[in-house]
């Protein structure tokens, strides 16, 4: 029996996992306490080893398991749970589908829009393209990875089954190479966006200025050898780029006849994986069909902006500039920058007033993970017939979607895109439709 917070953190115990949370991890409940165990399953026995608590919640590695769940598969990756990527890799895909299925069910309940929800896509191994490694050096020694999941400590990745292969294969050249560039003991992370022709680099400095941290001509000629397309350094809130073998395009399909692109800035936003963009533009742009004029709101350097632009006049709104410098990028590359609008502005405090939206004929919102509760309130208030909402969080996505509902708005469909195979994440799109109009 657990009595105290410090016995709590130094045994290994015994504990029977009542169900799996929206994180992923198995709990187990006891003296009024939630023991968290990544890695574990419902309705199994488990030995596990308290390490953290948090919240009142008591984090514990998994370290056996005495009674399997009828659902349990032998992991196919050794750092699986330690490394903090995955939650899920004791499990077959279809039982991960129908998990993440059953939990935008339950999440939607209230919404009643169950036979609105379109087959999911799922997606291979191996397809992220962008990560954020963490760095260590220290007295000749460069460690690279991921930080663990129960310790301040970084975890190599060797084999990963989630990242790129071109992705996996620049981490390990990193890792083999990097430490000739580096003069002096420093924490620091590795951003990398893999686009189709090549890796966009930026280290983030935590502390000191990248000329006293790298050999700069050593770590540029080792990264040019690796068609390295551009390296930056982020040292606070300043960036310094060097472009090495051209542009960093982001290519995102054929659309009229003509290719077409977006110029992701240095550590700019890019949708996980290829094929899930490919999947949330095709059902952005099903959504908004036949519109002439539609807001992109969120809109970072254009994923959904620079193809809807193909056939609509646009209006684009981000807090990133440097975001939006690769989005005017694109729109002058696509020749559409003359019907475009492109607005540098805090949805989250200041959102898009209801008289400037009404103009519009559709608007696409894909706010990060918190959602937009504020933009949400002006959209009902604008009228707008249809909304295209892209969220990659079903608790936020609930709430707003909610407001929605409650004001004049029904739902056409939900399209489940599983761009985050092995996690408890999902991605969505949605489509609402004005059907009272409360337009003011
Ligand atoms: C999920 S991304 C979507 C980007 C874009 N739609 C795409 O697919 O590439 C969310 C975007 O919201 C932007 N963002 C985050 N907080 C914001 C805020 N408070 N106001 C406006 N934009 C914000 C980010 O810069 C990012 O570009």
């Amino acid at each position: 029996m657990i009595t105290n917070i410090k016995k709590e953190l130094e045994e290994e115990h015994e504990f029977k996992v009542s169900y799996i949370d929206n994180q992923g991890n198995g709990v187990s409940l006891s003296n009024n306490k939630k023991f968290l165990i990544p890695g574990a399953l419902k309705d199994e026995t488990v030995l596990a080893q308290p390490m953290k608590i948090i919240n009142r919640k008591v984090y514990c590695k998994l370290t056996k398991i005495k009674f399997p769940s009828n659902f349990r598969i032998k992991e196919d990756c050794s750092k699986f749970i330690t490394c903090g990527g995955c939650n899920f890799r004791q499990v077959n895909n279809s039982w991960l589908q129908n998990w993440k299925l059953k939990k935008l069910l339950q999440k939607t309940d209230s919404l009643k829009i169950q036979k609105k929800i379109l087959p999911m896509t799922t997606l291979k191994n191996n397809s992220r393209r962008r990560a954020t490694f963490s760095a260590n050096y220290q007295n000749g020694r460069l460690n690279i990875g991921f930080i663990s999941r129960f310790q301040e400590k970084i975890i190599d990745l060797k084999v990963c089954k989630v990242l790129d292969k071109n992705l996996l294969r620049l981490y390990n050249y990193l890792k083999n190479n990097l430490e000739r560039s580096i003069k002096k003991n420093i924490n620091f992370k590795i951003q990398i966006n893999l686009v189709d022709n090549g890796s966009d680099i930026v280290f983030d400095l935590l502390k000191g200025s990248f000329k006293n941290i790298f050999e700069i001509d050593n770590l540029i000629s080792d990264l040019i050898s690796e068609s390295v397309l551009r390296v930056s350094f982020k040292e606070g809130n300043k960036i310094f780029s060097f472009p090495l073998h051209g542009e960093v395009r982001n290519k995102l399909g054929i659309l009229n006849n003509k290719t077409i692109f977006t110029f992701p800035p240095p550590g700019g936003f890019l949708q996980p994986t290829k094929s899930g963009e490919t999947e949330i533009i095709k059902y952005v742009l099903s959504g908004i069909k036949g519109s002439k004029k539609v807001a992109d709101l969120f809109c970072g350097s254009g994923t959904l902006s620079i193809p809807i632009s193909e056939n609509a006049k646009m209006m684009c709104v981000d807090s990133n500039i440097d975001s939006l410098s690769g989005l005017k990028d694109g729109l002058k590359f696509h020749n559409k920058i003359d019907k475009s609008e492109v607005i540098h502005q805090n949805l989250l405090h200041v959102p898009i007033s209801y008289q400037v939206l009404n103009e519009m004929d559709s608007i696409v919102i894909n706010p990060p993970s918190k959602g937009a509760f504020r933009q949400i309130k002006e959209i009902i208030k604008s009228g707008v017939k249809i909304i295209v909402y892209v969220s990659c969080n079903i608790n936020s996505f609930e709430r707003d979607a909610l407001i929605l509902l409650n004001n004049g708005y029904e739902l056409e469909w939900i399209k489940p895109i599983d761009q985050f195979p092995n996690t408890n994440h999902l991605e969505i799109v949605s489509k609402f439709n004005m059907v009272k109009s409360e337009k003011i």
